[in-house]
């Protein structure tokens, strides 16, 4: 009997580990991109795919310091300077030109570093075979390209909400009368001044990304492959597309079933924090609001009236402050100020003595304090914080100031509305909202990452991608409809002035004959 059972179970396992092989996936990750604060949302996700059983592999900068099973490195480190803390505080109609040149550059330089590591062309050399590959969609399609090369389906990650040039690849509505747009703060209700900025912004980037970033990536792509079709195309061809946004925050919008709003799987468990920063959060009566601008902006290269006019504010309310700050002291040294160029974000705002969160409204931050239930000031600068800000605001989530209009009062005030009972208990609310969904946000991202790679041979695009421009504006409907009455009503013109003619003719020949 003994033997059997023993047998019995050597079966089991073979056939779980057998199972186990069959739904293990070898998925290839590419993040060409060097910013960090990237990284560090799709980072949570690779973990997950990789704590699942599949085998992942990850180019990127930011390599794991400890080895993870079945997480393997392909790094870049070292090839580009790690993005941070290289943007002045400042705000101007000509940075929102800027913005997208570097986005574009930085693409094609993202392109020719990746192609050209050795490590990377070995995926091709060896044949390597991936079941999917998973890619940021941000500044550059260079990374399909080695995805058709490898003969891979795609699934597009992002950090962020859409860029304008992948509402026409999916076959998303760009109207600027509801969508917002990621570089603006117009949200889904702008002024007609808003609406003109948008169509005027949202036609710039598409064509400086066509021209400046696909057609360059293009023949960075041909230096290594013969047969690479038009990045436009395989961008079409990206089999889902996992946006970071979510419609409890930015609103409902029109989504194909192939764009799937993931928002909100970076967000970890909040760990202890640092006995000093504990005691300091505990020992406040009155809460306390924590100060972020994040970790591209230089927070120190902010002029100083508008420094005096928060610190002005500050001084005013009877809150403790955590401030994120570069620098070693602030003016005048506030005591009720504690400072630091590196705070455990997550867990602060996990603190349910923390009461407001003052940011630069970049959407990590905005998503952990979404979660953790913590009003936001939001004060956008550069990038897709606008857009952020201006869902932060419509959401419920917050209020927004500018950085121009910052003035110690009106700064006061905006802290006020945000510090106010009933405002605290509608973003609680607001975030169970959030958080309540029929499946958590990680796991819909790997959920549709697997089906990615299980029906690689069916297409999910919407046809709305697929048809001429000429029709997705119905254009030609419009000419049948207008040419056909208009065709008509020529022919009974041409037919009653034949008829005039005629009847003059008549009339004439009447006329002589009385005359005679
Ligand atoms: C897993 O990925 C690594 C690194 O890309 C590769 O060397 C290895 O062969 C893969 N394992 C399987 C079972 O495919
Ligand atoms: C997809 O189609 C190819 C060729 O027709 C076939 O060899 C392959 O097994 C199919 N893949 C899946 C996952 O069904």
């Amino acid at each position: 009997m003994k033997v059997f059972s023993v047998l019995y179970w050597a079966l089991v396992l073979t056939t779980l580990i057998e199972i186990n092989e069959v739904y293990s996936l070898n998925i290839l990750g590419v993040f060409p991109y060097e910013g960090k604060s990237h990284f560090f949302v799709f980072e949570t996700y690779l973990k997950e795919l990789a704590r699942k059983g599949h085998n992942v592999t990850v180019i990127s900068y930011f390599p794991q310091s400890e080895p993870i099973k079945n997480y393997h490195d392909i790094s870049l480190a070292g090839k580009l300077k790690i993005l941070e803390e290289v943007f002045p505080v400042k705000r101007s109609f000509w940075t929102i030109f800027q913005i997208p040149i570097f986005v574009v550059n930085s693409g094609t330089q993202n392109c020719k570093t990746l192609l050209e590591d050795k490590n990377v062309q070995n995926l091709w050399k060896a044949k390597s075979k991936f079941d999917v590959v998973v890619t940021e969609q941000f500044n550059s399609d260079c990374s399909l390209g080695l995805a058709y090369a490898l003969n891979a389906p795609v699934v597009g990650l992002t950090s962020h909400a859409l860029m304008p040039w992948h509402f026409s690849r999916f076959g998303v509505p760009f109207n600027p009368s509801y969508v917002s747009f990621i570089l603006l703060n117009g949200g889904t209700k702008p002024t007609l001044y808003q609406r003109l900025e948008s169509a005027i912004f949202d036609t710039y980037v598409r064509l400086l990304y066509k021209y400046f970033s696909q057609r360059v990536d293009q023949s960075t792509l041909a230096q290594y492959f013969d047969d690479i079709p038009p990045l436009e195309e395989l961008g079409r061809n990206i089999k889902f597309q996992l946006v970071y946004t979510h419609f409890v925050h930015f609103g409902s919008n029109i989504f194909p079933q192939n764009v799937i709003e993931v928002g909100g799987y970076h967000v970890a468990n909040p760990k202890q924090l640092p006995e000093d920063l504990r005691k300091f959060i505990e020992a406040s009566p009155h809460g306390v609001i924590y100060i972020s601008f994040g970790s591209m902006l230089k927070a120190a290269s902010m002029p100083r009236d508008k420094i005096d006019s928060i610190l002005g504010a500050l001084a005013e309310l009877p809150q403790r402050i955590i401030w994120k700050w570069d620098e070693k002291t602030l003016p005048g040294n506030p005591k009720n100020i504690y400072l630091s160029n590196w705070l455990p974000q997550n867990d602060i705002l996990a603190h349910p003595n923390v009461i407001a969160f003052y940011s630069h409204c970049g959407l990590l931050g905005t998503t952990e304090a979404l979660y953790h239930g913590v009003p936001v000031l939001a004060m956008p600068i550069f990038g897709d914080q606008p857009a952020n800000a201006a869902a932060v605001e419509e959401s419920g989530l917050g209020v927004q100031i500018e950085l121009k209009e910052l003035t110690r009062e009106s700064l006061l005030e905006k802290f006020k509305t945000i510090l106010n009972s009933g405002f605290r208990a509608k973003v609680k609310s607001l975030s169970q909202a959030w958080l309540d969904r029929p499946t958590s946000a990680m796991e819909t991202a790997v959920h549709w990452t697997e089906f990615a790679a299980r029906y690689q041979n069916f297409t999910f695009r919407s046809a709305a991608a697929d048809v001429p421009l000429y029709q997705y504006l119905c254009l030609d409907i419009l000419c049948v409809l207008l040419g056909i009455p208009a065709v008509i009503m020529l022919i009974i013109l041409t037919y009653r002035l034949n008829c005039y003619k005629k009847c003059q003719q008549l009339t004439d020949i009447m006329k002589k004959s009385k005359e005679e």
